[in-house]
């Protein structure tokens, strides 16, 4: 807390009333602990000339503990800008725009688990305004004041960084492994890089980068984010709330008014005109792919998303004109067919494939379609319904890719020829860069299974996954390299948050097995000394620096073993009530914990043999969750010195944007 010591003692009350608000599980309106809210809130950086929307609310509580003004909004407040010390000049003077109409509404919420238990949500009348597409292009602090309730006030302190102005790097290569913390990178480096006498033979391509940081990953209100807020704070220096893809949360019904800010790839595309690529193995319309070009307070509104890679936020909500968009990425590629087989999923129900091709798209469904695609034009390409096959089924437990029903065709056929995340970064370079040799290109490649398996507690497959993210970051930089392109690119690897994931021992599998009760099992987990050394066996006589790229096999760099008498012992901060075994988990992706009438309960299904761990979470839910820890940055190339240290997750949007120099006027 800051000092307080200059207030009165009227005033202390009422803050520490506030501070009590903003402590609890849940909140009027979380970035807004006053009854007047102003986003972009307090404590917001821009990028000079990055575009954004202002949304102002008064809020008048009919009842609960912050009940006021008998339930009426001031529908007569004021709001006004000052540029460092000058004069507090009115919004519709300042940025020259008309005053908008006045928007009314109300919304409900509860002020803690007890209101909910007893089914008594407090309701909230608002009277509110927003002002939309604007932009701060002098570097400088901001004073934006809102003034309501004849005396109360909302001040935001915005600041306006002075952009670089020399263009440092033509490419960025931004790597994002989801839910990936530096516990996981340990374990991957632990079984798939031989060790003698505590010396590794070769190392991880990340434990290679040039540059080490580490980025903190919490809310705008709340210590734990999600993949849609974080991945605002990477790709627009901004933090949001839970759910929310490219705005700040407001508290009215639609999800589609929210304000918006312009991210990275809208800012290339509109200042620089160069090519952009987002490779994902999720579904395309997930969360961290869709925070590059979306804008919805719901990322779950998957056809919206798809819409708005192709034609633009102002495309989904014809009252409000956005005035920048993605241009339609001129490479996507990741699952998720299910937006584009015509249907529940599709815009509209319409064919979505068409409407991309209608834009001049070629439209690949198959590794073997996209390696025979040529580079020249924008590609769609989507490998699968929902989320791509994980590295482990592709590679190693083949027979888990049978049965699935999920080509990408929506032919009620299995997608049995899928690329890897390797696969498809290597293409999307080639046409990024057959497309905009000069201008240059970003690209976001996302090793999404990482998070997805973590948060089903299947340690094989999320560290598979991994060790395919740093495969494809080590075939890219030879690629990169090959083509002369390497000099000339920032690579930056990172996560979006972690979860609560380390190895804390060895097991010997087969003694678990052996066992008869649950204490007994338990002793066949080594610590310390008895962790013993890893059973894994490796690619033997690689070297470190083979950069050679092999499309479709296994290469080296992984396990050849994956499935080890004596293997290593992982549990999570974070889990439901499961089971353990420690082996791997041959039948496709681990469901550790099923619902019940009782709430989520240890899968019967899953790991019989194996003993009862005590879940740690509410019984809803039914997986692990995301944790509060740093995660790791990796920097290599033109500019990524500036990643070295310890900073916040909003800054790694400055530092990739000073490096395009993206706030120059261009
Ligand atoms: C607040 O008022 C609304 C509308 O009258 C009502 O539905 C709700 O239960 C009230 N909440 C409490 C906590 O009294
Ligand atoms: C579009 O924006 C307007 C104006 O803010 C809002 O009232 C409306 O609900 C939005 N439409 C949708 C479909 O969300
Ligand atoms: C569906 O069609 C309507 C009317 O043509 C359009 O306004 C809306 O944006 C479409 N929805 C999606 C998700 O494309
Ligand atoms: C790299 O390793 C592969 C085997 O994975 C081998 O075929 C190739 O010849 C090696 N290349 C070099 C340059 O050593
Ligand atoms: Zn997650």
């Amino acid at each position: 807390m800051p000092a307080l010591s200059s207030r009165t003692s009227a005033l202390l009350v009422v803050f520490a009333g506030f501070g009590l608000a903003s402590a609890q599980t849940f909140r009027r309106l979380g970035a807004c602990p006053t009854l007047g809210c102003v986003f972009p809130p307090d404590q917001t950086d821009f990028l000079a000339g990055q575009l954004f929307d202002i949304r102002l609310e008064v809020h008048a509580p009919v009842n609960g503990s912050e009940a006021s003004n008998n339930g009426v909004p001031d529908e007569k407040f004021t709001f006004c800008i000052q540029n460092g010390k000058g004069s507090c000049t009115d919004v519709t003077k300042f940025f020259k725009v008309q005053d908008p109409v006045l928007e009314k509404w109300s919304f409900s919420y509860f002020e803690d688990l007890f209101a909910k238990d007893a089914g008594t949500p407090n309701l909230v009348n608002v009277a509110s305004k927003a002002y939309r597409g604007l932009s701060l292009t002098k570097p400088g602090t901001y004073t934006a004041k809102l003034s309501y309730n004849g005396g109360s006030s909302t001040v935001a302190k915005w600041v306006v960084r002075k952009p670089a102005t020399k263009r440092k790097a033509k490419n960025v290569l931004f790597f994002i492994g989801d839910g990936m913390t530096q516990a996981m990178i340990t374990a991957a480096r632990l079984i798939a890089h031989k060790s003698v006498n505590g010396n590794y033979q070769s190392l991880m391509q990340m434990d290679q980068m040039e540059n080490l940081g580490h980025q903190m990953t919490h809310s705008i209100d709340s210590f734990i984010t999600d993949s849609a807020n974080s991945a605002t704070a990477l790709y627009t220096g901004k933090k949001s709330s839970v759910n929310a893809l490219n705005v700040y949360a407001d508290s009215s019904k639609s999800a589609l008014d929210d304000p918006k800010v312009e991210t990275i790839a809208e800012l290339f595309r509109r200042r620089i005109g160069g090519a952009l690529g987002i490779v994902s193995t999720a579904y395309i319309a997930d969360a961290t792919p869709a925070a590059l070009c979306a804008h919805t307070r719901d990322r779950g509104q998957s056809a919206i998303v798809v819409t708005e890679y192709l034609n633009g936020a102002s495309a989904v909500n014809s009252t409000l004109h956005w005035p920048t968009s993605c241009e339609g990425p001129d490479v996507l590629f990741g699952g998720g067919a299910e937006q584009f087989i015509p249907g529940s999923g599709s815009p509209n129900g319409t064919d979505y494939y068409k409407a991309f091709q209608a834009k001049g798209y070629k439209v690949v469904r198959s590794n073997t379609e996209l390696s025979a695609v040529g580079n020249k034009d924008k590609t769609l390409g989507i490998f699968s319904i929902s989320n791509l096959a994980k590295w482990l089924d592709r590679n190693v437990l083949k027979d888990n890719l049978k049965g699935q029903k999920n080509s990408p065709t929506g032919d009620g056929t299995d997608a049995t020829d899928q690329p890897g995340l390797k696969e498809m970064t290597i293409k999307a370079i080639d046409i990024l860069q057959a497309r905009s040799k000069n201008k240059g290109w970003f690209m976001m490649s996302e090793a999404a299974s990482i998070d997805k398996m973590m948060h089903a507690l299947d340690y094989d497959r999320a560290l598979g996954d991994l060790l395919e993210l740093d495969d494809t970051i080590r075939a890219s930089i030879a690629h990169l390299k090959k083509i002369g392109e390497l000099e000339d690119t920032l690579i930056v690897v990172t996560a979006d948050h972690g979860h609560g994931f380390d190895v804390f021992g060895g097991a010997d599998t087969k003694y678990l097995a052996a066992q008869t009760t649950d204490r007994k099992k338990r002793s066949a987990v080594g610590t310390y000394a008895a962790s013993g050394s890893s059973g894994y066996t490796v690619a033997d006589g690689m070297s470190p620096n083979n950069n050679t790229i092999v499309f479709g096999s296994q290469g080296p760099n992984f396990p050849v073993t994956w499935n080890p008498r004596y293997t290593f012992a992982a549990g999570f901060g974070a889990n439901p009530d499961h089971r353990e075994d420690y082996a791997l988990q041959t039948k496709g992706p681990r469901v550790p914990a099923v619902s019940s009438a009782d709430g989520a309960v240890a899968n019967p299904n899953d790991k019989p043999d194996g003993f009862s761990v005590p879940g740690t979470l509410s019984v809803d839910e039914s997986q692990g969750v995301h944790s509060l820890q740093d995660v790791s940055v990796f920097a290599s190339g033109p500019g990524s010195e500036a990643f070295r240290g310890v900073y916040n997750s909003v800054d790694i949007f400055f530092k990739i944007a000073d490096v395009l120099a993206l706030g120059k006027t261009h």
